[in-house]
């Protein structure tokens, strides 16, 4: 048939006997060898044929569109034997691949079964204690260097596991008082719970602390040698695996979502474990100079430090708010128990979302009668590098602040001095310059963090910022006698972090304070009890509040103060 009986045929739509290949717009993977979904391939229409019925083979023909071209024509009889080699080579190929999956699937399946099997056959290896060995002593990883040579007891989490073909596990157990290198042998690595154990499982194990030989190396330099051991709690495997949860690497938000299990890393526990120091070190710095400590309510009716930061709720049908500070009920103690302190949480409606800023905070917070506002600038000083030695000699937080802040060192000299005027000065000659406008940094301003962050950072020592200016700071500040300008007021900076204590000198004379309250447009009516301290033998008096998180993020060197707290409160951020 020629070519233009062919085009005729098909514009009749003759076509039944026809399988048709458009080399330029046909699919292999989608093509039918119909018109309107031709085959890309004659190979392919081959393969089409011999799926079909054999009385039905012989009527079909191949008809080719060639790239280019207009018209099909049918196959010549050179391209159909080309087609059909080039089908027996696919049919071979298809058939080859089609044994090696079934050949790996079988060896796949025959390993499952195996395991299955050995899984199953685990389950009867049952661990007893040698009743011959002496009675186990319950310890904690922390006691386990005394504990060496005698059978003890340790109870913890597995946190790194490692086998070691099928007659040895290294387990390093974490109790929360350190890390404890285990191994286990032979049958003890047989178990239904040896085969199946995870990472974060919590288990209990027996057997002896051994020192470890020259060159080998572990925690404290020995391990467990394990005669008996039972799994507590499992941790499951898998996609739900600890392991596959996040990493260190992961986005802040799965990191804060996961804290709850984060914090069993060994960077989090350690600085929660610092923390837990620190806590203790000021307790015991303020048993030292004779402070009392009190608890202050967190439900307020008053503020302390501006309204723009109150987080307020419905209290039996009255506005009250979280305390910004508990300073002015510190202030209400005074007469009653001399110099008082607390350990209280403080809360901040910070609509910034900075590294430094918390919506709740750990404020520690000292009151102290009878004193100048020198006395006030030296107990700082003093407290914060006695809270620093107290930590620096217990030998195990020392351990754990050089691995977080290599290189940090005790603080010996004395704190630099400056006032807010002079810091004025400094950003000016600095060339640093206010975001608002770019332009030179004025008196008054607020400083706001960055620059006060690169002033700390280039000086790099710790400073007490004195004298900031009344309009900047709290109601209840007193100006200075020779500059009624500034107030007897100080924040300290510290390098990387900025300030960690806010503090002054109170204003202790009763009209004076009123004149405050009218200045600040606050009402004095809630605040009758503490207007009563100035009415019912009133006395010079200061104080300060230092953020624990903050002062945590500088002796860890931390990047930000909420990985300082257990589960950090902030903007868009309330759970865990
Ligand atoms: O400077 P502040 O606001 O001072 C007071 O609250 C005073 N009433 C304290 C007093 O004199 N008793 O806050 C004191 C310290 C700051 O230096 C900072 O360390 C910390 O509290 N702080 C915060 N920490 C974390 N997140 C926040 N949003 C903080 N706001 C203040």
């Amino acid at each position: 048939m020629s070519a233009e009986e062919l085009a005729t045929k098909i514009s009749k739509m003759d076509i039944s006997d026809l399988v048709f290949v458009d080399e330029a717009t046909g699919s292999d993977e989608t093509g039918t060898g119909n018109k309107d979904q031709p085959f890309k391939s004659a190979a392919s229409a081959v393969g089409h044929i011999a799926g079909q019925p054999e009385a039905a083979q012989e009527s079909l023909k191949i008809v080719v569109k060639k790239a280019g071209e207009e018209q099909y024509s049918y196959i010549t009889p050179s391209a159909l034997k080309k087609a059909k080699n080039a089908h027996e080579l696919a049919v071979k190929k298809a058939k080859k691949q089609a044994e090696r999956e079934a050949r790996d699937k079988e060896q796949r399946d025959a390993k499952l079964a195996e395991e299955q099997r050995k899984l199953e056959e685990s389950k009867k290896v049952v661990l007893t204690q040698d009743p011959s060995l002496p009675e186990p002593k319950l310890i904690r990883i922390g006691e386990a260097k005394k504990n060496r040579n005698v059978r003890v007891k340790v109870n913890g989490w597995v946190s790194r596991l490692r086998v070691q073909g099928k007659d040895m596990m290294f387990i390093v157990l974490r109790d929360g008082t350190g890390y404890l290198q285990c191994v286990l042998n032979n049958r003890l690595c047989h178990t239904y719970d040896a085969l199946t154990l995870t990472l974060e499982t919590s288990v209990s194990l027996v057997g002896e602390i051994k020192e470890l030989p020259e060159g080998k190396t572990a925690p404290d330099g020995h391990e467990l040698v394990v005669d008996f051991w039972e799994v507590i709690g499992k941790a499951p495997g898998g996609d739900e695996a600890v392991s596959n949860l996040f990493d260190k690497d992961s986005d802040p938000s799965v990191l804060l979502n996961q804290r709850h299990l984060v914090i069993r890393g060994d960077r989090a526990s350690s600085v929660l474990k610092v923390r837990s120091r620190v806590m203790r070190a000021f307790r015991d710095h303020f048993e030292g100079v004779g402070y009392a400590e009190v608890t202050p309510p967190c439900m307020v009716q008053t503020q302390v430090e501006g309204g723009s930061t109150l987080f307020s709720f419905n209290y039996y049908g009255e506005e009250a708010y979280l305390t910004q500070s508990s300073q002015l009920y510190l202030e209400t103690c005074l007469p009653s128990m001399g110099a008082v302190y607390t350990m209280n949480e403080s809360y901040r409606a910070e609509n910034s979302n900075t590294r430094r800023h918390l919506s709740e905070y750990t404020h520690c917070e000292a009151e102290i009668p009878f004193i100048s506002f020198e006395d006030l600038l030296d107990g700082i000083e003093f407290m914060v590098k006695d809270v620093v030695n107290r930590v620096w000699a217990e030998p195990e937080t020392r351990a754990m602040i050089e691995k977080l802040n290599p290189g940090f060192k005790p603080l010996n000299e004395p704190f630099i001095r400056m006032r807010y005027a002079d810091a004025i000065t400094w950003l000016n000659k600095n060339g640093v310059k206010r975001a608002e406008d770019g332009l030179d940094f004025e008196f008054g301003d607020d400083i706001p963090e960055a620059p006060e962050r690169h002033m700390t950072d280039t000086i790099g020592k710790p400073i007490l910022l004195t004298h900031f200016p009344v309009p900047i700071k709290a109601f209840y500040m007193p100006p200075t006698k020779d500059d009624p300008r500034v107030t007897e007021s100080v924040d300290l900076l510290m390098p990387n972090v900025g300030e960690i204590v806010g503090g002054s000198m109170r204003i202790w004379d009763y009209d004076t304070l009123m004149a405050a309250y009218k200045r600040e447009g606050l009402d004095p009516k809630p605040y009758y009890w503490y207007l009563d301290q100035r009415k019912y033998g009133s006395c010079p008096h200061g104080g300060f509040g230092l953020g624990i998180e903050r002062f945590l993020a500088w002796l860890t060197d931390s990047y930000t103060v909420r990985e300082c707290c257990l589960y950090p409160r902030f903007k868009d951020r309330c759970q865990p």
